[in-house]
């Protein structure tokens, strides 16, 4: 594949970063030492079938559907043996929303090759910030992930604060609706006054709607990072893009609790064992934008600033076989579009624009985006590594350049990345030595 041109950001390269490809990314990889937790991860190909008797060709891990839920606490050092049994396309696991070394990023063709069958790979990091997170694989992904191959990680507080903390995780399987395990709505007792952490995670394609009936509840965390300050939320419907997580807080009041996914028959119910299960309804949007305290503060000054401007035009791909709608960045398509270049230490702005006519949840490996500004004007600033953006919509977002590697920054709407909506955000003077493309076998999207 030939290479992308790259965008400075305004700033001029420097001699080492143009010349000197001095550090290969498989040497940015996860600290040395005894484990502290130990998961092996195997994927192969079975069939599943849902509590509500319907049966799916799924991928799964660990033969389930979706794949373990992985807890760790905060500081941890975790070891993940991936094991492919028999997923013929390859497989591999990236950490969605862990900023962690390079090397361990999951990517095929960027930081490591696919795992054949037969094959394994491990993974060893530390996650330092509590929070919700979730894993799947990035080769194939489009269909890899939706047949399947991802499940939650949860990292938690040395001191666990909620005595109920569950994870819904919200999935799209062969056109079924998904809430963790069941393709129905599910019940759990939990007792009156039980503090309640409850962690939304949406592993579909597109953006996923929840109603939380029953209670009052707190927005606490949105993308593996605090939400500090916020007021009590009452009928509110939380938009969750795809790959996005937001952790909602309660406690268990004297009557059933609700969580609904809008125009989906799954849920779950909270029962403290009497009371009337309330409807579901759907109140206006919640918007993270104003609510809470700022989650950091905004820089004052960036060393790069670079467009995301997100659009579509009419041309021939794949070789000229067909011709339809492209996405671009900045008016190109893949693979000429922009790789954006930073350098260790910086302080970059990303300014998205779409005017694609349909959303864009636009995630940026690695890093997490301060997002602080909307249309032009200051917001109250929330951390984000999995940013919705509508059509018409801007926002600038600020990203410190902390982690050196060759980071995935594209849509997670998987089959708009299969499409093409992809690009890499990298850094002066590293570069990986893995190859993406049909005789490399690695195809990450
Ligand atoms: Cu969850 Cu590159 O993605
Ligand atoms: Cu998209």
């Amino acid at each position: 594949m030939e290479l992308a041109p790259t965008d400075y950001g305004g700033a001029s390269p420097t001699a080492e970063g143009e010349h000197a490809h001095g550090v290969a990314i498989s040497a940015l990889d996860g600290p040395d030492g005894p484990p502290d937790v130990r998961f092996r991860l195997v994927a192969q190909a079975r069939p599943v079938r849902l509590p509500s008797g319907h049966s799916v060709r799924a991928l799964t891990f660990n033969g389930r559907l979706p794949g373990p839920e992985l807890r760790v606490r905060a500081g941890e050092l975790v070891e993940v043996t991936l094991v492919n049994r028999d997923v013929d396309e390859g497989v591999s696991i990236h950490w969605h929303g862990v900023d962690l070394p390079n090397a361990e990023d999951g990517v095929s063709g960027v930081t490591q090759d696919a795992v054949p069958p037969g094959g394994s790979y491990v993974y060893r990091f530390r996650i330092n910030e509590p929070g919700t997170y979730w894993y799947h694989s990035h080769q194939h992904s489009a269909g890899e992930v939706e047949r399947g191959l991802y499940g939650a990680l949860v990292v938690t507080p040395p001191e666990p604060q909620y005595g109920v903390d569950v994870v819904a995780l919200a999935h799209t399987i062969a056109a079924r609706a998904l809430l963790g395990a069941s393709d129905r709505e599910q019940r759990r007792h939990v007792a009156t006054g039980t503090p309640v952490r409850l962690r939304l995670v949406n592993s579909a394609d597109t953006v996923r709607r929840f109603a939380l009936m029953g209670t009052d509840f707190r927005v606490v965390a949105i993308d593996a990072r605090d939400k500090p300050g916020g007021r009590p939320l009452s009928g509110e419907t939380i938009a969750v893009a795809a790959g996005g997580r937001y952790d909602l807080a309660f406690r268990m009041p004297g009557s059933p609790v609700r969580l609904a996914v809008r125009d989906e028959d799954v849920g779950l119910v909270f029962d403290p064992g009497h009371g009337v299960v309330p409807e579901a309804q759907f109140g206006p949007d919640f918007d993270p934008a104003t609510y809470g305290a700022p989650a950091a503060a905004v820089p004052g000054r960036f060393d790069r600033r670079f467009a995301v401007d997100l659009g579509r035009r009419l041309g021939f791909f794949k070789g000229g076989m067909h011709f339809g709608w492209q996405w671009t960045i900045n008016g190109k398509t893949f693979p000429r579009m922009p790789m954006y270049m930073l350098r260790r230490g910086e302080t970059v702005e990303f300014s998205f624009t779409n005017h694609s006519h349909i959303a864009h949840p636009m995630h940026l490996h690695g890093h997490h985006m301060l997002v602080f500004a909307r249309d032009g004007h200051r917001i109250t600033p929330w951390w984000s590594d999995t940013l919705e953006v509508g059509e018409g919509d801007r926002y600038d977002v600020a990203v410190v350049a902390d982690n050196p590697g060759v980071w995935m920054f594209h849509c997670h709407n998987l089959p708009h990345a299969a499409d093409g909506l992809v690009t890499h955000v990298g850094y002066e003077g590293v570069s990986t030595p893995f190859r993406m493309g049909s005789d490399s076998g690695n195809e990450p999207e």
